[in-house]
């Protein structure tokens, strides 16, 4: 985990990012007749140097983020700025010199990788599209300095990705989200995939790389356990927006949403005793269609607290009112009317990695 960087400009800013892709009827004059609001407007930071944790359930629009990031989805609006500049503005030339700086990791590393491919061409495919940062001649040997970084034996570079178990095919994948040096690596789910004793290992790694190479970590996960280890900053989804976020001890031990104290509440919680001092949220129903947001409020048809206010307004994701004039850990962004805090875990019981 990286020291504090936010106060210098941040690598990256996102800006009312919004992704919706349309619902058409008929086949000869398709018409448009809704449309799935997978992301919904999002905002936020990254500093240099910095995790930050995107979470959320499965469907809440995280992959969609994740893949407008790195250009392989085109915002419907929103800006995405790199340094200050406009990335969703740019094209050509401009666009494959900032695309090199910002990198993706995936979630699977089963499918993820192609299996008729070498790991030494896997993880040099990235040089045949910028051949300027590894000349022919010494991609070989850059590739084995990779797999050497995450890991892996260099000797490995002629085997097939079913040679390699789960943990290491992500490593592989690692590799490659590596091989142009990067400034920013997007990791979608990237351990989810995996069993429960490789996770920690692959974090771990994660962890040491970003030291190692000065890297801005967006990392996804669906549970908050496994990102409280490596983020210094989280943001919590729900269909398609950020409904609290703050620094890594405020979210987890100060939560005011009662979407994050929920899933904080479904934790695993290894002590028993501790268990049964632990407060259970169940949220009611299911996720609604992000193609039928409901008004006001996107959480009130699960929300506990919900009230007549919640259906009418919207809850702006900024520090709530009774919070805003104390600098406690309390004081952080939430997208509630009636935000509060509560202590869902005893704090020392919440997993560490
Ligand atoms: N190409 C697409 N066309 C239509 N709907 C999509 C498309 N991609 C994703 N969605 C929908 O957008 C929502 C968010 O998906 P996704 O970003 O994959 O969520 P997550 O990664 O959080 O599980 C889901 O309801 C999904 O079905
Ligand atoms: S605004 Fe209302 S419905 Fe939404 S999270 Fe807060 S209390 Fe629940
Ligand atoms: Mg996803």
């Amino acid at each position: 985990m990286a020291e504090s960087t936010t106060a210098a400009e941040p690598i990256l800013q996102v800006r009312g990012l919004v992704k919706h892709y349309p619902l058409t009827q008929g086949i000869l004059f398709r018409k448009q007749v809704g449309a799935v609001k997978a992301v919904d407007g999002v905002d936020f930071d990254l500093g240099a140097g910095e995790t930050l944790g995107i979470v959320g359930e499965s469907g809440c629009g995280k992959s969609t983020v994740a893949k407008m990031l790195v250009n392989l989805e085109r915002p419907t609006a929103g800006e995405i700025r790199y340094k200050g500049e406009d990335v969703t503005k740019l094209s050509g030339r401009a666009l494959k010199a900032v695309r090199r700086n910002i990198q993706m990791v995936f979630q699977d590393p089963y499918t993820s990788l192609n299996p008729r491919m070498t790991v030494g061409d896997i993880i040099g495919e990235p040089y045949e599209i910028h051949p300027e940062v590894a000349p022919k001649g010494d991609r070989r040997r850059q590739v084995q300095d990779l797999l050497d970084v995450v890991g892996l034996n260099p000797e490995y570079i002629n085997r097939y990705p079913h040679q390699f178990s789960g943990g290491q095919r992500q490593r592989i994948g690692i590799a490659r989200g590596l091989a142009l040096r990067p400034e920013i690596i997007v990791a979608d789910e990237p351990v989810s995939a995996l069993d429960v004793s490789v996770q920690a290992q692959v974090i771990n790694l994660m962890d040491r790389l970003q030291s190692e190479f000065a890297l801005s970590y967006v990392f996804i996960a669906h549970d908050l356990s496994i990102v409280r280890h490596i983020s210094d900053r989280v943001g919590v989804m729900y269909l398609g927006r950020i409904v609290e976020t703050g620094r890594d001890a405020e979210i987890y031990d100060h939560p005011t949403h009662p979407y994050t104290q929920a899933l904080l509440s479904a934790v695993p919680v290894p002590d028993p005793e501790a268990r049964e001092h632990r407060e259970r949220i169940i949220l009611s129903g299911d996720v609604p269609s992000p193609a039928n947001i409901p008004s006001g409020c996107r959480f009130r048809t699960r929300c506990w607290k919900a009230a007549e206010r919640c259906a009418m307004e919207v809850p702006l994701l900024a520090v709530p009112a009774e919070f805003r004039y104390e600098a406690g850990p309390a004081a952080h962004d939430s997208a509630c009317h009636f935000a509060e805090e509560k202590q869902v875990v005893p704090p020392e019981e919440l997993p560490k990695s």
